[in-house]
């Protein structure tokens, strides 16, 4: 898909001439997986008329069956969107963005950890032609365990820790925003809410950074409504995955997903929270943990630290110390 941007040039405030944007680009994102997670992204992504979208899976005749189903309801959706399908990577060549949601999903009373060794498995396939057929794509990481899947990709591809992301925070944040609406039955769109930590049990929502039209949620509900609502976001993956039976939760993640590459598709620039390989900030280094990034055409453009207290560091270290027992798991197996 041809897509034409107006890019405009501004000063900023050190008086120096910034350029926003970008000119006459044919993208191009390929999402490997073409599961549930997967095949919504691919939707999403074309009816937003965001990108061409490869779809790519194991199974033969799959990714090549959802992206010609996909590519028949264009002309109802009104997209121009190319969608392609295949069970091999010549196809998805010089993508800009790959996303990457192989592997199996949970089923009831698992963990995400307990999905460790499969797709760890899985990822080092799967990056290995991804970094060879698309040696420039910024990746978005989907599969789980989430943080330590980013660690599997970076090693594989050898990636610099710009064009490594991974999707969490993002969605652990719908999830709160989601359950704040339903609390205070206000629009979703006058909420924003902050989860960091990394995609597990020990995740760290922040009310204090949770505000309803600019308003912390702090001062609208009282602190055992905000305490459910948390243990609430926490275990959001895992209600679903209680209901579904079958698989674990797939429309809102790859909402999240996409919602990234928009950002960086764009170069909007928006500060979302995501998996970023951390060097000092935060005080820790050499893990990915969910943190506030900007994103934009270069993957991500920086990492938003903030002024925590001292529980909330507390409770951020802990969660970046579940992300490092599954990284130490990961360095003991063949
Ligand atoms: N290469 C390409 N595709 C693969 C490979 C591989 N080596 N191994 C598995 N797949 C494909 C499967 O064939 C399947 O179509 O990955 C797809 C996964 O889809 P689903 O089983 O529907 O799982 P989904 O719900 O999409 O979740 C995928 O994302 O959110 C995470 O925890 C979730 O790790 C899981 C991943």
């Amino acid at each position: 898909m041809r897509l034409i941007y107006s890019a405009f040039c501004y000063k900023n405030l050190e008086n120096k001439y910034v350029i926003k944007g970008s000119l006459d680009m044919n993208q191009k994102v390929t999402v490997i997986g073409a599961g549930n997670v997967g095949a919504t992204a691919a939707q999403r992504l074309a009816e937003k008329e965001l990108a061409d979208v490869v779809l790519i899976d194991i199974i033969e005749g799959v990714p090549q069956g959802k992206s010609l189903d996909l590519a028949e309801a264009a002309p109802i959706e009104k997209h121009d969107a190319h969608l392609v399908g295949a069970n091999h990577y010549e196809v998805s060549a010089n993508s800009d963005i790959v996303i990457i949601t192989a592997g199996i999903p949970r089923k009831p009373g698992m963990s995400r950890d307990d999905l460790l060794a499969t797709n760890r498995g899985i990822m080092k396939s799967v990056v290995g032609q991804v970094a060879k057929y698309s040696p420039n794509a910024i990746l978005i990481i989907v599969s789980n365990p989430l943080d330590a899947m980013c660690h599997v990709a970076m090693e594989e591809s050898g990636f610099p820790k710009n064009r490594i992301i991974g999707m969490a925070g993002v969605l652990d944040s719908a999830r709160f925003r989601a359950f704040i609406s339903m609390e205070l039955d206000v629009s979703v769109e006058n909420i924003q809410a902050l989860v960091l930590g990394g995609h597990g049990d020990t995740m760290v929502p922040l009310p204090r950074f949770s505000t309803v039209a600019g308003v912390p949620i702090t001062e609208l509900m009282p602190p055992e409504r905000i305490d459910a609502l948390t243990v609430r976001t926490r275990n959001g993956g895992a209600e679903i995955v209680g209901l579904l039976k079958t698989g674990s939760a797939y429309y809102a993640p790859a909402s999240a997903a996409v919602e990234m590459a928009e950002s960086i598709l764009k170069d909007k620039k928006k500060i979302l929270p995501c998996a970023a390989f951390l060097e000092g900030e935060y005080g820790i280094s050499g893990l990915f943990v969910g943190v506030p990034v900007k994103l934009g055409k270069n993957g991500i453009e920086q990492v938003i630290t903030l002024k925590l207290t001292a529980d909330e560091q507390k409770a951020l270290e802990k969660s970046a110390a579940a992300v490092k027992e599954l990284v130490d798991a990961m360095k003991k197996m063949a």
